[in-house]
């Protein structure tokens, strides 16, 4: 696993670069006419990043139709729901391009949790490169970070952080009770590429925590996403990492 920090100013620096190394890695798939396949993540520090994308020149440059794009995880909420990690990504990105309704596999957050992730888990594996350990292979994975140190859906503590079979599962969050469907760490630690956007100092507690953890186990689901063969990335604002 190869590591990398990026430092920025503030969140808006963070989007702005990444739109950068979001347009080349598309362009690069493009020249072997595949599609990247992308697991997108929710909440709100990706919003400035694709809104980026939705304004020329991404807008009009990126080529959409090799972009495939996927959900790290959902919430168990209709797509037109303002806690909808979907309209988020629709309303700020997805209605303003040119991209086949086919390369946008959403989450049924409105469908029962435990069908909506069997059929996802089963999008996936139609839909993404199988890797040689037989578990899914996406080309991009973004996380967030939450100010516990959940990842996806993934939360501390939870029975669901050792599920070592399934490619989806459904959880839920401790404090509200709410049903989310995740993708799961043998995918995540699977990807060739795993990029965390974490902004703002309620995180930096915690980051600060894995960034000195050395091999000590932590509680933070964070903590353990370690692509294997891959690539792990920190895009981060100095508020989120003082330290760095
Ligand atoms: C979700 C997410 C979750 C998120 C973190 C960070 O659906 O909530 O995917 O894992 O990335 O909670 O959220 P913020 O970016 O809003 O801090």
């Amino acid at each position: 696993m190869e590591k990398k920090f990026y430092l920025f100013e503030d969140s808006a620096e963070l989007a702005k670069q990444l739109a950068v190394d979001f347009k080349n890695a598309v362009e690069e798939k493009a020249n072997s006419s595949e599609s990247l396949t992308v697991a997108l993540s929710g909440g709100h520090t990706p919003k400035a990043f694709f809104e980026i994308l939705a304004e020329p020149p991404y807008r009009d440059e990126i080529p959409w139709e090799n972009v495939t794009f996927f959900w790290g995880d959902e919430r168990c909420v209709p797509p037109d729901n303002g806690e909808s990690n979907y309209k988020m990504t629709n309303d700020s990105l997805l209605s303003h391009i040119d991209i086949p309704a086919s390369n946008i596999h959403r989450v049924l957050g409105e469908d029962l949790p435990t069908n909506e992730a069997l059929r996802y888990g089963k999008i996936i594996e139609e839909n993404v490169a199988t890797g040689v350990n037989g578990f899914p292979e996406f080309d991009w994975i973004f996380l967030g970070m939450g100010d516990d140190g959940h990842t996806a859906s993934l939360f501390p503590g939870a029975s669901n952080l050792k599920e070592m079979q399934r490619i989806c599962v459904v959880a839920e969050h401790p404090d509200t009770g709410q049903k989310r469907i995740s993708i799961t760490f043998p995918v995540i630690n699977n990807a060739k590429r795993v990029s965390f956007l974490v902004a703002g100092a309620a995180k930096a507690p915690v980051f600060k925590e894995i960034l000195e953890k050395g091999s000590k186990p932590l509680p933070y689901p964070a903590s353990m996403v370690e692509p294997e063969n891959g690539l792990l990335e920190w895009y981060l604002d100095k508020a989120a990492a003082p330290e760095l």
